[in-house]
């Protein structure tokens, strides 16, 4: 089947792709390349991902999952991991504001324990207030792929759990949303730094050598058209 298009510049969705997740990257060059400290770069990728998200609910997208701070990133500055965890804080006190604009369900996926507690209640408080809303964000922070499979072996173990696909599935952080269709990727770097691993699985894998701060909607119409190009075979013919 041919692409969806509704008219020759906006793309529509249809069931074929109902989840996008990205890899936000390309922030810290983004600044580097202006002659900005890498902070100014995240605060250029935390609008860029306003924007992106805005779009998607726009599209009607049913989930979206975004890379945020991964348990790597804790090697940095630490003056660099503040700003990122103060502009998490901002923007979640933003969304509080602006909910009668919005029907984003949030969710905060990844070990909180490390967290500030002022930011983890606020993430309490955002799922718990749009527990009904429609587009499900899930928000990857002290996320890693490999740390939420040992979660998930360790919960099925301790309850006594038969291993198997449904169960493990069930037992990440995304049970909620399911499997991306489609993985964006910015910045260039064609890996996938300890990402959704499990859910990856059939993922169609995106890369981009946009900067994340520069990415928006017409770049995500290219992605999306690129796509529903391709012919997904799950192994079949
Ligand atoms: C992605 O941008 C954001 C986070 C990892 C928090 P980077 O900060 O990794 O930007 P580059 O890759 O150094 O340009
Ligand atoms: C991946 O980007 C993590 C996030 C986007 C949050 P990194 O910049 O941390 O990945 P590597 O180090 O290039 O693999
Ligand atoms: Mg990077």
């Amino acid at each position: 089947m041919p692409l969806f298009i509704k008219n020759k510049k906006s793309v529509m969705l249809d069931e074929r792709l109902t989840h996008i997740a990205f890899i936000m990257d390309g922030n810290g060059r983004w600044a580097t390349s202006r002659g900005l400290p890498r902070e100014q770069g995240h605060r250029a990728g935390a609008k860029a991902f306003q924007n992106v998200a805005q779009y998607c609910e726009t599209l009607g997208l049913k989930a979206m999952t975004v890379y945020a701070f991964s348990t790597e990133n804790w090697k940095r500055p630490a003056r660099e991991v503040e700003a990122i965890m103060d502009l998490l804080e901002e923007y979640i006190d933003s969304c509080e504001k602006e909910l009668k604009d919005h029907s984003v369900q949030f969710h905060f996926i990844g070990d909180r324990t490390p967290l500030r507690p002022a930011l983890r209640s606020k993430m309490d408080r955002l799922e718990e207030i749009t527990q009904d809303n429609r587009m499900i964000l899930n928000i990857a922070v002290n996320y890693g792929a490999r740390a939420e499979l040992c979660r998930a072996f360790e919960t099925l173990k301790s309850e006594g759990q038969t291993i198997n696909e449904q169960a493990i599935s069930e037992a990440l952080y995304t049970s909620h949303s399911g499997d991306p269709d489609m993985i964006v990727r910015t910045g260039g770097d064609l890996r996938i730094s300890n990402f959704l691993l499990w859910q990856a699985a059939y993922a169609e894998l995106y890369f981009t050598d946009k900067l994340w701060p520069d990415f928006g909607p017409s770049d995500l119409d290219a992605a999306i058209r690129e796509f529903y190009s391709r012919q997904r075979r799950y192994g079949g013919v």
